[in-house]
């Protein structure tokens, strides 16, 4: 079985793939693989997709904060930026893409149940928009690290809902079991001690409730437990100015049938209106709805294996190169980037050269291919590259980035010599 999603930005005619108007194959020679190859005009889309339903009658209602951990090349970060986005990070080291992409501090919003004392102090330095706190013990932290700093720290309080965003347990956040954000009954409390706090404002509210969500009513529901709170808090003198409603939003791998992005933004804008509060700043903070199906990873055949029960195509990918089969059996078409009818047509796990089981990149896949042709992996682009590793000291791969006719590295494939540079040996 190999369903393969319907895709903007690559393509197939007469058995063989682009990306825009570049062969696939033509990128794999070019630049070597494994290769993750991203197209702009599939990011500009997915972008603009939210952009649409962020105005209405010439108002801003809504901004994208991208997050930035499903794919922070500096490239795709700075193409957002100007296109308007701002960004969700989760760590120090996020923040300084941004600010390298040339991405404006002052609309990031940072997220994160962790957050070291130096990430706070640098983030109050540049002056990001807001932080999203996840507990007492880090609005106590937030307070000390600003009140040095002589600043005020601008805080919204992450809900957890409690409601189920039918997703995978690994990429579910909004349970009263997950580790994420403050429990719903704790919130009011948790917000009047924040109103002590000398060197904190309170801005926002902000939940986000899991990933590859496909369903709104999940959304519906978080938002109307949200809405609540803001009216409580109304009543406690706690004004609330703006309202991240997370991320989280699918796509389709195979046969998943995610809403629409445009449709999806519209609902829960218009209904955050009908209920009466069209006067916040609503902010997305999406990720792999913008990034997901606008990158593929390409890869070489290097061996096929029959085996007694399994035939395997071995490839020079691998788990390092892309986390997400391996980590949550997650499935990605898997298909050849030049049709190649000389080649005997069968079944195979395609798997990685690493030392481990667990390193298999598609299972059960018909596929017609030689050792040599190259395979493109679909909808990679997000949690793609940003959780690879050097595992086997294999270095990462290169990314490029195409657009139109034209394609540019946008990172070079890691050397051998810089996996062990940071090494010493003991004298
Ligand atoms: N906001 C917060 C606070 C998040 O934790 C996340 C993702 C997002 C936004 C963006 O969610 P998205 O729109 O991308 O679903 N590695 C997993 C996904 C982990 C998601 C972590 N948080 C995967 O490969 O499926």
């Amino acid at each position: 079985m190999n369903i393969t999603p319907s895709l903007n930005g690559f393509s197939q005619q007469d058995g063989v793939w682009y990306a825009e108007g570049i062969r696939l194959s033509d990128l794999a020679q070019r630049f070597g693989t494994p290769t993750y190859v991203y197209s702009k005009k599939a990011l500009t889309d997915a972008f603009s997709a939210y952009e649409k339903a962020c105005h209405k009658n010439g108002r801003r209602r809504a901004r994208v904060h991208y997050a930035m951990k499903a794919n922070s090349n500096i490239a795709i970060l700075n193409l957002f930026a100007q296109l308007g986005a701002g960004f969700d990070i989760v760590s120090g080291g996020e923040l300084a893409r941004v600010i390298a992409a040339k991405g404006n501090p002052a609309h990031v919003v940072f997220s994160g149940v962790g957050k070291t004392e130096h990430e706070m102090a640098d983030a109050l330095n540049a002056g990001i928009k807001c932080f999203n706190v996840e507990s007492i013990p880090e609005l106590t932290r937030l307070n000390e690290v600003a009140k040095r700093l002589n600043k005020k720290a601008a805080i919204s309080l992450r809900v957890n809902p409690d409601v189920d965003a039918k997703t995978h347990p690994y990429i579910s956040t909004g349970l009263k079991g997950n580790k994420f954000g403050i429990a719903y009954d704790d919130v009011l409390p948790t917000y009047l001690a924040a109103k002590q706090m000398t060197h904190c404002e309170i801005v926002g509210i902000d939940c986000h409730i899991g990933s590859q969500i496909t369903e709104i009513n999940p959304y519906l529901d978080a938002l109307d437990r949200v809405l609540l709170l803001i009216e409580q808090l109304k009543s406690q003198g706690i004004t609330i100015q703006h309202l991240d409603i997370g991320g989280g939003l699918g796509i389709c791998y195979t046969d998943e049938t995610p809403p629409d992005i445009t449709a999806f933004a519209n609902t829960l804008l218009d209904h955050i209106e009908q209920e009466g509060f069209g006067h916040l700043e609503i902010l997305f903070e999406p990720g792999r709805s913008l990034v997901g199906n606008a990158g593929v990873l390409l890869t070489q055949v290097e061996f096929l294996k029959p085996g007694e029960t399994k035939n395997f195509c071995i490839v020079d990918a691998a788990m390092n190169d892309l986390m997400r089969p391996a980590m949550y059996e997650a499935y990605h078409a898997i298909v050849a980037c030049e049709s190649n009818p000389n080649a005997p047509q069968a079944t195979y796990d395609v798997v990685g050269p690493i030392c481990e089981s667990g390193d298999w990149l598609g299972r059960d896949r018909a596929l017609q291919v030689s050792p040599g042709d190259y395979l493109a992996i679909l909808s990679a682009g997000a949690y793609g590259f940003t959780m690879s590793s050097n595992y086997n000291t294999r270095g990462r791969a290169a990314e490029v980035m195409v657009s139109g006719q034209e394609a540019h590295l946008i990172r070079e494939r890691e050397s051998i010599p810089s996996l062990f540079a940071l090494e010493r040996l003991v004298p």
